[in-house]
């Protein structure tokens, strides 16, 4: 069956992408899994200046997922482009992350990766820098997106916040003309060790990613397809199976991302895309039937 799907002119061979962040900048992924069997590859976010993250500890693995406070630790957009930009495989998808502070850092960003991308994603949602997420200020996003818009014709995809209301944010997105979001960033969370009465985080505060939060991101796929039938949603959290492929694209998304299991075990990937195809021979369905079946009133 066919795997393939297109959103907004680009081509995907296979709807699995890998989330930002997680595999950093690819270079350890493509050890073990070649470019040439996933849809896309999303980078870790760059900013314009460089970001040596938080202090440790910044991670935390909880019984099914995982706590971070990395903080957006990236090389900065101009060792970006010398280092790594080299090295970004043409044989799926590539997905550049941008971040900032401000309308003009993310537009700073954009203007010099976009040649390089074929998707700009915008992260509008990072739970671990300081101060507010920047999603939950309207205008600010406005901002952040027509000036990212300004800067180049290729898609942009907003990631939002699992924090807040997703309805309310794809609103703004689709204002902004926007077509493509991605559901959202890790939650924000806190671990505490019974035996010092410490945080586990430096910073207290870190994202959950993971399996345990899978039905919370799900929820909210179908919220936004239902609210919004003309956005392409790309669906996240917690994949570590073909099954929660199906059951997101189920929901409504187009796209299904992983992070948190490609860092346990990269070559998952290959097993999750085989598995999918299998999933769909036996139901005879081409992936793209499925995606917003829930909406459809499901498998008749
Ligand atoms: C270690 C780590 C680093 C992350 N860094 C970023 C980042 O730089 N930019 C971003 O948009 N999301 C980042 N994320 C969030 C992921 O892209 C994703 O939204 C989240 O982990 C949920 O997916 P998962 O459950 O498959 O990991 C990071 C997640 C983890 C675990």
């Amino acid at each position: 069956m066919d795997l393939s799907i297109e959103i907004e002119g680009i081509h995907f061979k296979n709807p699995i992408v890998t989330a930002s962040g997680p595999l950093g900048f690819g270079d350890e992924l493509f050890k073990y899994v070649s470019p040439g069997i996933i849809g896309g590859f999303t980078s870790k976010t760059v900013t314009p200046e460089p970001i040596t993250g938080n202090m440790p500890p910044r991670l935390v693995y909880i019984q099914n997922g995982l706590l971070n406070s990395i903080g957006l630790q990236n090389p900065g957009v101009d060792l970006f482009i010398q280092k790594t930009v080299p090295f970004l495989s043409k044989a799926c998808v590539r997905i550049i992350s941008v971040g900032g502070e401000n309308p003009e850092d993310f537009a700073d960003v954009t203007r010099k990766v976009e040649k390089f991308a074929d998707m700009i994603e915008v992260n509008l949602s990072c739970p671990n820098v300081g101060g507010k997420v920047i999603v939950s200020d309207s205008q600010l996003t406005k901002e952040i997106l027509s000036g990212c818009k300004a800067m180049t014709k290729k898609p942009l995809i907003a990631k939002l916040s699992l924090d807040l209301d997703v309805v309310r944010q794809s609103q703004i997105i689709s204002d902004s003309g926007i077509k493509i979001v991605n559901i959202g960033n890790s939650i924000q969370g806190a671990r505490f060790n019974f035996k010092t009465g410490k945080p586990f985080l430096k910073h207290v505060k870190g994202g959950l990613s993971g399996p345990a939060f899978m039905p919370i991101a799900l929820w909210k796929v179908y919220q936004v397809k239902e609210a919004f039938e003309d956005l392409m949603v790309i669906g996240l959290g917690g994949v570590t199976k073909a099954e929660d492929v199906m059951e997101y694209a189920i929901a409504g998304a187009s796209i299904v991302e992983i992070g948190t299991q490609t860092m346990i075990d990269p070559k998952s990937i290959q097993k999750i895309i085989e598995d999918l195809k299998n999933m769909l021979e036996a139901l005879k369905l081409d992936f793209k039937a499925i995606v917003n079946v829930s909406h459809r009133g499901g498998f008749r």
